[in-house]
């Protein structure tokens, strides 16, 4: 049977979906305030303790001597390196080709900052070693993003994290952490945050992808670093006068689902099994997840792959994904983040999907 349903529409109608936490609408809002005392009093441009309260809690969490709250991390971290290059006197930084600087910030940080960047690596491998051991003496800071998001969410070896982070040390190079999932690959790691972060100077961390929240971030490190990004905060309008809407939802999120990220990790090993054992045609990078998230690629044009997904749906109530992007003519891709709705769906009807997927995949 075809279906007649955009792969989006059969997506929204599933019955099973089996990526994310939910659907993002307002009751999230509402979850998230429930039970909470109307009375309690609204932060006032980035002052007052539910701000300062949880900001203390997410910097004994990462183990840094300050945090500070944002409503973005695309500001926080924009900040965190123009602070970086002014206290260096240098005007350079280092981070990955497809870093979220570089692909999804509209060139933010040289049109607002003029910083120049060095791209270390090749597009569809992580920074090694070798790479930052190449660097100029006129780079003030290099960003590692674990995991790395658009390879699929891939991660070095601990040592060699470690020996980056030891090289940077030794050559003066301030190190940044892109923690934008660092929740996620805490298992992976058998580390705490801390000890990751204690790799790095500073940390940016997100509450909206594998916690679950509404939006906002934190950017944490030295205290003289956290005063200077309160200073750039407010030149950026992004001391909003009030940010506790976030705040109550990011901490919320933090609390229900941060001991579940352990659980996410096997979910998505096993489903990356799933999708390895559907064909020939079709595969998981990284071949075996090392978080919640893994990217799928197919041998089969976007469109080919929209209809099977969207066949596979209509036909067993589990939506895998909503959408497709095309890699070229002949070859597709997407992105998997495992949350809170694997565990809802049905083993026999995730296994029947995956069986028509297959049959699908090789007519
Ligand atoms: C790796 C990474 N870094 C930074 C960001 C920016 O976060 P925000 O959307 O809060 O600006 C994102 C958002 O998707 C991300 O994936």
């Amino acid at each position: 049977m075809k279906s007649s349903m955009t792969l989006a529409e059969a997506f929204k109608q599933s019955e099973y979906p089996v990526v994310g936490h939910g659907k993002r609408n307002f009751r999230m809002l509402l979850e998230a305030f429930e039970g909470k005392d109307g009375l309690e009093e609204s932060d006032m441009y980035g002052k007052g303790e539910t701000i300062e309260r949880f900001q203390d809690k997410m910097a004994a969490y990462l183990g840094k001597q300050s945090a500070v709250f944002f409503p973005s991390g695309t500001m926080a971290q924009q900040i965190a390196l123009r602070i970086r290059c002014d206290e260096s006197g240098k005007r350079k930084v280092a981070y990955h080709p497809l870093s979220h600087l570089e692909i999804h910030e509209q060139d933010g940080l040289k049109e607002l900052h003029r910083i120049e960047t060095v791209l270390l690596a090749d597009e569809n491998r992580l920074i090694r070693l070798a790479d930052v051991r190449q660097l100029g003496d006129d780079v003030a800071c290099l960003l590692l993003e674990l995991p790395q998001r658009e390879i699929g969410g891939q991660l070095p070896s601990y040592d060699e994290l470690e020996a980056i982070a030891w090289h940077c040390r030794g050559r003066g190079i301030k190190l940044h952490l892109d923690g934008a999932r660092l929740f996620e690959i805490l298992p992976y790691y058998r580390k705490t945050a801390a000890e990751i972060c204690a790799l790095f100077d500073s940390v940016y961390v997100s509450f909206y992808k594998g916690l679950g929240g509404i939006a906002g971030a934190i950017l944490a490190g030295e205290e003289a670093f956290a005063d200077q990004s309160k200073v750039w905060k407010r030149r950026h309008g992004g001391d909003l006068i009030s940010m506790y809407p976030y705040i109550v939802s990011s901490d919320h999120y933090f609390d229900r689902r941060i001991g579940k990220m352990a659980q996410y990790y096997e979910e998505a090993l096993e489903l990356a099994r799933l999708y390895n054992d559907a064909g020939e045609s079709i595969r998981t990078v990284p071949a075996v997840p090392v978080c919640n998230m893994f990217h799928v690629h197919a041998d089969l044009p976007k469109t080919a792959l929209e209809q099977a997904l969207a066949d596979v749906c209509e036909a067993t109530g589990v939506g895998l994904n909503s959408w497709v992007k095309a890699l070229d003519d002949d070859r597709s891709a997407y992105e998997v983040s495992v949350g809170d709705r694997y565990a809802d769906v049905p083993k026999d009807k995730l296994e029947a999907a995956f069986r028509l997927l297959r049959e699908k995949l090789s007519e």
